[in-house]
């Protein structure tokens, strides 16, 4: 590890299926790993802009995630908000995958 690089494993690899999105706690702070179809894995922030709902609890269709209150969406590649009310982007986060765990870079 070099200096400035926080990585906290997330999760396995199996604990999510693709087109699907798994919350994670890590110490105070909630994120939504998310698995998009083609297998690749992505995190960010995970509650929602607009009130705070697990985004876990929603949908992963393509490239977006919908909030499963209001239904606002992000595209959880990059955590920018693309669908009313949530219009705040959220932080997203590096990932990677060693052995069979998924990292996050915090
Ligand atoms: S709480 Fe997510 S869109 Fe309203």
């Amino acid at each position: 590890m070099t200096s400035g690089e926080n990585w906290v494993v997330a999760c396995t690899v199996d604990a999510i299926q693709p087109a699907e999105a798994l919350r994670v706690d890590i110490g105070s702070r909630t994120f939504v790993v998310v698995r998009s179809p083609d297998g690749q894995f992505f995190a960010m922030d995970g509650h929602c802009s607009h009130e705070k709902v697990h985004l876990a609890d929603g949908i992963v269709d393509g490239n977006i995630i919908e909030c499963p209150k209001h239904f606002g969406t992000f595209d959880y590649r990059s955590g920018e908000s693309r669908a009313l009310p949530a219009c705040i982007d959220l932080k997203s986060y590096q990932v990677k995958v060693e052995a069979d765990s998924v990292y996050i870079r915090v």
